[in-house]
């Protein structure tokens, strides 16, 4: 257990760290904790406040190309918009993109710090910040982010502006961002990136790839890091603060860049790491608990671990024939992708991987820690699973679903979905059907983790309640 983390999470659940980060970092943490700050926390304090603060990558547009986002939309939210109060309609964009409210400046957006020029940039939280019935609860994934379909607006406006396009309104040309809203190809931006660049990260020209494997991906909480061996959904990857810094690989940062800003990053680890699994705050059934922990303890701590004080989590890698959940993530990194991350700068080339099996070919998907699971839904590495209840249902999961825009489900606990056989006849806006997650698209299967099918009835609905207590 980490105390540090768990104050924070109060700050951030409370509000109450807007004020603490408004006065200066000294004061927040004697006003606030009540006693001198240890620098661990500090440490984590600040990676908290350049994450909300600092730009890292070239802006992605202004206010006034915000404000008229709008002009886009399709009727009547459109007509809707005309007639609103900007403060009105400026909500409704937060909406449309799934942007969190800045918890100073709740005109103003989480996912995106505003530079110098007033230009809004783009950071880690775009992806690594969202919001579970209405609240931010620290390190919880961004599962409402339409990024593809922001950009896409975001062109279109800047036409009418006459408006420069920057380095994202190109990429999306070049590269889809995200199929889906909630998840991006993040991964793939990763690989193009890294294609050109040497291993101390200096900037080389290669001709593009044109057989990259896109696919959209769910991105983890955040409070499971500090419990990992290694990093993402196949574990190739060892952790440490330089690894993170993969985001930053834009031609505008060369190797000068990620070394001055090596320091900020120690400090956005140590945020990260300071995280806590949030807890359940609705009704538990305790007897059912009790039962459903047994169960767990016989079909599902082999894999995921144990809960609780003496908690032991394994970090083990369950082969993709074994799990069976969608492959195409484990096949679209090759062993030489995987070695020149982690034989660069970002790995202190090679020497953080020492000793580590899976560093170029892992054989399937980490079986991750279920601390704090109810709160991180949709599931699996590629979200296609929208409750804890269709996981535990294989053959009940959705062939299409759509989630309501912030509904949450407490009986099957996770997204309050809509769920369709197929996908609504007729030619669909791109918009609109980035709001559908079709199951039978490459990248997106939710078959598989079969392994509650030997689960009866009644096991199933005391392992769902033992799920919201841990
Ligand atoms: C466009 C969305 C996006 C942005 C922006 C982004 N990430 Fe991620 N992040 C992801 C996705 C998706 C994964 C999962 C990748 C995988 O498992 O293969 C991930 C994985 C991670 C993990 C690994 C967690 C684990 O348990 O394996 C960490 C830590 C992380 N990101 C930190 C960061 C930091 C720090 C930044 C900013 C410098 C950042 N991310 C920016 C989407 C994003
Ligand atoms: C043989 C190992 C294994 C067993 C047994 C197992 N799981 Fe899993 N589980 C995994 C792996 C691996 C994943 C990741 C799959 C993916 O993302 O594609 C996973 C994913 C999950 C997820 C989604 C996690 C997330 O963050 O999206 C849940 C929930 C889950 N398992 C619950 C259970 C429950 C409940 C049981 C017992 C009934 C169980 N699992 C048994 C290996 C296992």
């Amino acid at each position: 257990m980490n105390p540090i983390g768990i104050e924070q999470r109060r700050w951030f659940q409370r509000g109450a760290w807007r004020t603490c980060l408004l006065g200066a970092f000294v004061a927040a943490a004697v006003v606030c904790r009540g006693e001198a700050a240890v620098p661990r926390a500090e440490q984590a304090d600040r990676g908290l406040e350049l994450l909300l603060s600092k730009a890292y990558l070239p802006a992605d547009f202004d206010q006034e190309v915000f404000d008229d986002l709008w002009t886009t939309w399709e009727t009547p939210l459109r007509s809707r918009a005309e007639r609103a109060p900007v403060e009105e309609r400026r909500r409704m964009a937060m909406e449309r993109y799934g942007l969190v409210p800045h918890p100073r400046d709740p005109s103003r957006s989480m996912q995106y710090v505003v530079d110098a020029e007033g230009r809004w940039v783009m950071s880690c939280l775009a992806c690594h910040q969202g919001q579970v019935r209405g609240t931010a609860i620290p390190g919880v994934p961004n599962t409402s982010y339409a990024l593809e379909t922001l950009t896409e607006e975001v062109r279109l406006v800047k036409v009418q502006q006459r408006k420069a396009f920057s380095h994202m309104d190109v990429g999306s040309l070049l590269l889809p961002l995200g199929t889906t809203n909630g998840t991006t190809n993040a991964v793939i931006f990763g690989v193009a990136l890294m294609r050109h660049r040497d291993p101390d990260l200096s900037i080389v020209q290669r001709p593009p790839r044109f057989d990259l494997v896109h696919h959209d991906m769910d991105a983890p909480a955040w409070w499971h890091y500090a419990r990992r061996k290694s990093l993402y959904a196949d574990g190739f990857a060892p952790k440490g603060h330089r690894i993170l810094m993969q985001f930053l690989l834009v031609k505008e940062n060369g190797p000068e860049k990620f070394q001055e800003w090596e320091d900020d990053f120690r400090g956005i680890e140590s945020w990260i790491e300071s995280l806590e699994p949030p807890q359940w705050t609705g009704g538990i059934d305790l007897g059912l608990v009790d039962r459903g922990r047994a169960v767990y303890a016989e079909h599902c701590a082999s894999c995921h671990g144990t809960h609780g004080p003496d908690g032991v989590y394994p970090d083990r890698i369950v082969p993709i024939e074994e799990v069976g959940t969608d492959r195409v993530r484990l096949d679209s990194l090759t062993a030489q992708e995987r070695g020149q991350l982690n034989d660069s700068w970002f790995g202190h080339y090679g020497a953080d991987a020492v000793g580590m099996e899976d560093r170029e070919s892992p054989t399937g998907y980490v079986a991750p820690s279920l601390d704090g699971i109810w709160a991180s839904a949709p599931y699996f590495h590629n979200g296609s699973v929208p409750t804890l209840w269709h996981v535990l249902h294989p053959g009940e999961r959705p062939t299409v679903w759509r989630r309501t825009p912030s509904g949450y489900d407490d009986a099957r606990v996770g997204l309050e979905v809509e769920e369709l056989a197929e996908m609504p006849p007729g030619r669909l806006r791109s918009s609109d059907r980035r709001t559908f997650f079709d199951t039978r698209k490459p990248g997106k299967s939710a078959a598989g983790h079969d392994f509650p099918d030997a689960l009866t009835e009644d096991e199933k609905t005391a392992v769902l309640e033992y799920l919201k207590t841990i």
